[in-house]
Formats: structure tokens, sequence, C-alpha cells
């Protein structure tokens, strides 16, 4: 069989629950139309129940799909049944992209790739420093340490509410990543030349509070996860008080690029045009 003719019919999906706000499909959907790819890309909602016979009858090829992407709540599980997940979701103990190769179901996490694309192509330079500020330990934190770390940062400091939570995610990651309550805010900002807030707070018009961000390094790069709105509090008062800033949407774009690179075979590109339709997208919600 030609190339052409295997990719037509290939057909992924994003998986959640609920699933039906998710903007992959938009994503997916503009590069397989943009590179004339026959195949296609859906949101299939399945509830945690359901799941590892979900998975079954994709490793068996009954589902129709060759893989997809995985979401919230079904992203630890989908690690915990792959046969083959890869180092990233290893350590992470969550996987994101999936996908079947010989009946056998591989996993990554792609989260950490789609968090470094994203200020490497916004503000190249942004891993010059040796010491970065963390908010927030959640499931969504871990990926973004571990790109962090793997970029070379030699301190990660971790803040979180809950401080256990992050002594508990510090843990997994060794002496590179140090654990403290809020309140040593200002102190672990002294030298660090980049922010990331992992928390939702900012998100849709929650409540931020301020944060006195010049102790950080000159230059040092204030970026959020968190992209509805785009411009969060966040960083709206970094850039009040003079910081570079990066918006989370890049995240999201770029870590859908190895997805779909590995089920349908180009490596797509992240652009203005793909970033103006998520945000009109963004709009109308
Ligand atoms: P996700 O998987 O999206 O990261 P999560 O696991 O619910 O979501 O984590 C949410 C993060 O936002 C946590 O770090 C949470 O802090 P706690 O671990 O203390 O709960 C943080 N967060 C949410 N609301 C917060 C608030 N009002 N103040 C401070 N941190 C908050």
């Amino acid at each position: 069989m030609d190339d052409s003719r295997e990719t037509l019919g290939r057909h992924a999906f994003v998986t959640g629950f609920p699933i039906k706000h998710s903007r992959s499909p938009i994503i997916h959907g503009h590069w397989l139309k943009t590179l004339g790819i026959q195949g296609s890309y859906r949101a299939h909602e399945v509830a945690p129940e359901n799941f590892p016979d979900f998975l079954q009858t994709l490793k068996d090829g009954r589902s129709g799909f060759i893989g997809g992407n995985v979401t919230i709540p079904h992203k630890e599980i989908a690690f915990k049944l792959a046969d083959q997940p890869d180092e990233l979701s290893q350590e992470l103990g969550a996987s994101n992209t999936l996908w079947v190769e010989e009946g056998r179901l591989h996993a990554t996490n792609t989260d950490g790739r789609g968090f470094t694309a994203n200020l490497d192509e916004r503000h190249p330079g942004w891993d010059r420093a040796r010491s970065a500020v963390i908010l927030g330990a959640g499931g969504a934190s871990r990926a973004v340490i571990q790109a962090v770390r793997d970029r070379g940062f030699k301190e990660i400091h971790l803040i979180n509410r809950t401080v256990a939570r992050a002594r508990e995610l510090a843990d997994r990651f060794g002496a590179v990543v140090q654990a403290h309550p809020m309140e040593a805010l200002t102190e672990v900002m002294s030298g660090a030349g980049l922010f990331v807030n992992t928390t939702s707070l900012g998100m849709d018009g929650e409540e931020a509070p301020r944060l006195d961000f010049s102790p950080l390094l000159s230059g040092a790069v204030v970026t959020d996860i968190v992209y509805v709105p785009l411009k969060t509090p966040f960083l709206v008062q970094a850039e009040e008080q003079g910081f570079p800033t990066v918006d989370g949407l890049g995240m999201l774009l770029h870590q859908a690029v190895p997805g779909f690179e590995k089920w349908f075979g180009q490596r797509p590109l992240v652009d203005e045009t793909l970033r103006a339709l998520i945000i009109a997208d963004m709009e109308k919600h």
C-alpha cells in the first residue's frame, strides 16, 4: 500500500470525561485540512468505568482509531494500562498521547514538550537562568517541572498552598526541586529567571492575588499555563512590573504536534493562523 492510501482513513481521538469543551479537534482538524490528509480527529467521550474497555478496543483494532489524546480524568489510568509507556510518562505517572503499533499500546506525555516549545517560540533564551519558580503542585505542574529540569535549570522552587502536595511532587524529582509554602514566594523569586503559574488562580475570571515580581532577575520570563483568558491576571501584573511574558495558548498548540506526527505521518506547524482560530473559538464561548 502506498503512503497516501495508508494515510487515507486514519482516525484519531481525544478522550476525557467530559470532553465536549476540548479544543484539540479544532487544532488537529486544521492540520488535517491544511496538509490535505484524509483522516479524522474527533472528541470521543468515555466514562471512567468504560475506559479500560475502550483501550482494549483501541489495541485490538475494534475502535477504528489508530491512537489519540487523553485528558482529565484518564491520564493516569492510560499510563498504567499502556504496554509501552515511554520514559517521560513513566516519570510523570501520566500519559496524554497514545498510539498502537503491532497490537501494543504506546504512550507518551507531550505536555512538557508543549511547554518548552511555546517558550522557545515566543521567548528564545528563556532558559538562560539557573533558578526557576513554579507556582502550583497539581497535575499540570508535573510536566512543567520535568520540562524545566530537562532544560537545565539547577534549582526549581515549587510553591503550593498545600505544601505537603508540593513536597510529595518535589520528592519525585529529587534534590533539584524544593518545596515551599506560599509565604516563601518573595524569597525564592530572588535570583530566579523564570516564573510559571500552573494553578487555576486567575482562570476564567477567577481572582488571583497581587504578586510582587520585582525580586526576579531583570528580564526574567513570566508565563502562565492558563490560557483563558489569554492575558491572565499574573501576566498583566508582570507586564505592568516590566517583565516579559508568554501566554499559555502555545503550550496547548505545541503539545498536539508529536501526536499528530505519530498518527498522520507529517509534522504540523504551529502558526499564527492556528493561534487565531483558537482565539476566535475562545471568543465564542
Ligand atoms: P491541575 O491538574 O489543573 O493542575 P489540580 O490538580 O486541581 O489541577 O491543581 C490545582 C492547583 O491550583 C493546585 O496547586 C492548587 O493548590 P492546592 O494543591 O493547595 O489545592 C492550586 N490552587 C487552586 N486554587 C487555589 C487558590 N485559591 N489558592 C492557591 N492555590 C490554588
